[in-house]
Order: structure tokens, then sequence, then C-alpha cells
């Protein structure tokens, strides 16, 4: 009898440790495998793609990795060897969570996957147009704060992010609650890019993430009292290809109007392209790097094969640098980019030193 027992015992916890832990470790060590605690003083957030750039990122900066490719244990494993958290992607279509059933089964999940791939919270990217004080509204805060309450709870350490557009104004007619957002998850993240998705104006080519323009949407989030240490800064690791319709003598390039989201034009127009490729192209240019002195941007024109003039807007250590010594001077927590692998990461040395600029302006001294 006492035998058995024991047995039954045994077996019962095994299947208990069994259900916990889901899956065994993949790492050569165990301790690999748990999860990352404690803050950094200064973030770097990541966003990772897919392929196998990861083993090229500058590991002494990164201190998260959002993992937005498909899922690779051995990153995993490094990430966690470096002190780096690793964290999954959410994002559902807010008409599904407003029923709150939904919401907790749809959070459910994703904690059970990220425990079962050791991963330390997620980064929850809805860019969905949501109107001021509807349902999805207040759906979408309390997915926000519910995710963070049963994250935090199930893994300790564990964090939980949210991606917002470059300004709180309804931008793409996301209308959400920024301040509750922001006060419920550990942070977020500024998507400061993409600012011309709704081009009100002339219908030209204009930089991704304009300087002062950048700098507006980060006092707009301070002045809805949003903790600067709540904020991180994102920056692009890629640029806008526009076709010119015209390019007037002084460099203008008017571009085709698509329109977005009740705005006659937009960034649409155009391709993002990444900065390797630009680093590619840049020297073999018509007109080579240029500067723009009130966005603060490089850009450049080329030849298309068939003949068509293209203006090429984008950022480089120095547009970059510009913006992220802001980080300091807000007192934000830090920076990331979309995304880590936009960068040529190959082995020569032109490349090599471009890269290494483009990490280094991350965290401005
Ligand atoms: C719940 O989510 C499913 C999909 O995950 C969706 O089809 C359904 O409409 C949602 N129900 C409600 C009431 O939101
Ligand atoms: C392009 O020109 C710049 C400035 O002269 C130089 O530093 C860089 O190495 C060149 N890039 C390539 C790919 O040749």
């Amino acid at each position: 009898m006492a035998v058995q027992m024991w047995y039954l015992l045994l077996l019962t916890t095994s299947f208990v440790s069994l259900r916990s832990h889901g899956a065994s470790c993949p790492c050569e060590k165990e301790e690999l495998c748990k999860p990352i605690t404690g803050q950094k003083d200064y973030e770097v957030l990541v966003f990772d793609v897919g392929g196998t750039d990861w083993k090229y990122y500058d590991w002494d900066m990164v201190t998260t990795v959002a993992i937005f490719g498909k899922y690779d244990p051995n990153l995993m494993c490094f990430a966690h060897s470096k002190g780096a958290r690793v964290v999954l992607k959410g994002d559902v279509p807010v008409s599904d969570i407003v029923d709150p059933k939904n919401r907790t089964a749809w959070i459910t999940e994703k904690v059970n996957l990220a425990k079962a791939q050791f991963m330390d919270g997620i980064n929850i990217d809805i860019e969905q147009e949501v109107g001021k004080n509807s349902p999805e509204y207040y759906a979408l805060t309390a997915l926000v704060e519910e995710s963070t309450e049963t994250f935090h709870r199930e893994i300790p350490g564990s964090q939980v992010s949210f991606d917002v557009a470059w300004s709180p104004d309804c931008i793409d007619k996301r209308c959400y609650d920024y301040t509750a957002i922001a006060k419920s998850c550990d942070f977020i993240f500024v998507m400061s890019y993409d600012e011309e998705s709704q081009i009100w104006g002339d219908c030209i080519a204009m930089a991704n993430a304009p300087y002062i323009k950048t700098l507006i949407g980060y006092e707009q989030y301070l002045m809805l009292n949003i903790d600067p240490q709540k904020i991180v800064m994102g920056v692009p690791w890629y640029g806008y290809d526009y076709p010119c319709l015209k390019l007037s003598e002084e460099g203008v390039c008017s571009i085709p109007k698509v329109s977005f989201k009740g705005a006659p034009c937009s960034d649409a127009a155009g391709r993002q392209i990444p900065y390797s490729t630009i680093m590619k192209q840049v020297n073999n240019s018509m007109t080579g790097r240029l500067w723009d002195p009130f966005q603060l941007a490089p850009y450049y024109n080329y030849k298309a094969e068939d003949g068509t003039i293209h203006q090429v807007w984008y950022d480089d250590p120095l547009s970059i640098s510009l913006k992220t010594q802001n980080v300091w001077l807000l007192g934000l927590r830090g920076t990331g980019m979309w995304n880590g692998d936009l960068l040529d990461y190959s082995d020569n040395s032109i490349a090599r030193e471009q890269t290494q600029a483009m990490w280094k302006v991350l965290k401005p001294v």
C-alpha cells in the first residue's frame, strides 16, 4: 500500500512538472531557459523578422528581441546567455476581443505559448483602426491590462510592451487610450516612422521620420502624462523609394496620389527599402547622398531602368543620432528599431563599418 501511494505521488508530480514546463529546455544549459528578470538602465528593443542575422546583432546593447519571424530556439538560448529577453508578437483583430471571454482565451493561449518556448513576454502590435470611446477602444485597453497582469503573474520578470504610432493624435485612425495603455504595460514602443502615411499638404516625397515631426510626437505622448520611462523611441532602418512624376529644379519630387485613411496622398506611393539596399545604391546614384536641412534627413535621386527618376528618403547614423540624443534629454527608457535584419551583416569592411555605426547611435553617449 505504502509503495503504491509513493508510486502514485511520483506519477502525479512528474505529470505536473511536465505540464508546467511544456517542452524540455532546448539550450545547452538548463538555466538558460529561465525567464530574464530585472530591468536594464537602457532598453534596446530589436524586432527580429527571421533568418540568422540575429547572430550579428550588437548583443552588448540588445535588451529585448521581439520575434516577428519564425521562433528559433537557438536565438532564445543565445539571447538568454546575454541577459536579453525574447518576446512574442501579439496581434489579434480588436473586434474579436471585445468579448471578455475571447480576450482571456487569447491571453491564455499567448502565455502558454511563451512558457512552452521559454520566452519572456509579449510585444503587442495592434495597428488597427479604433474609434475613440468605441467598444474596441475599451477592449484594447482591457487587453493590454489583462495581458500585463497575466504575463507578470505567470512568468515572473516578463515584459509586456505595446507598439504605438509616431503620435497619439489618431494617426491612421488609431484612436487608443494611450495614457491607460502606457500605464498598464511595461512600456510603449513609439514607431517613429511612416510619418507620411497621411499627407494632407503637397503630394511630394518627404522623409520617413523628419526630426521636428518625430519630436512633436514624443511631446504629445508626454503631454498625456505618460511617464517618460514608459516610452521607448523606435527608429527606422529602412527608407522609402518614390517614383517621381516630376522633379522640380529645386529637387522636389512629386509623387502619385495614393490615398490612405482619408488623406489624399500617402507614403504608400513609395516602396520601403532596407538600409542595406540603400547603402549599395547611394554612391552610384545621380546625386549621391544629399541632406535636407529642414527635415534633417538624407536622400538621393536615381534613375531607374525604365528611365523614371526616383527619390529615396532614409535614415542614417547622423539623422538617427539627432533623434536618439533626445532619449537622454526627455528621460525616455531607451530605443529600438524596425527592424534588426535590414542591415548588411556580410563580412566586408565597408558593410561592417556601416552596420556598426547604425547600432552605435541607438545608445548615444
Ligand atoms: C471570438 O473570437 C473568434 C475568433 O477568434 C471570433 O470569430 C468571434 O467572433 C469572437 N467572438 C466575439 C463575441 O467577439
Ligand atoms: C560611399 O561613399 C562614402 C563616402 O565617400 C564611403 O564612406 C562609403 O564607403 C561608400 N560606400 C560604398 C559601398 O562604397
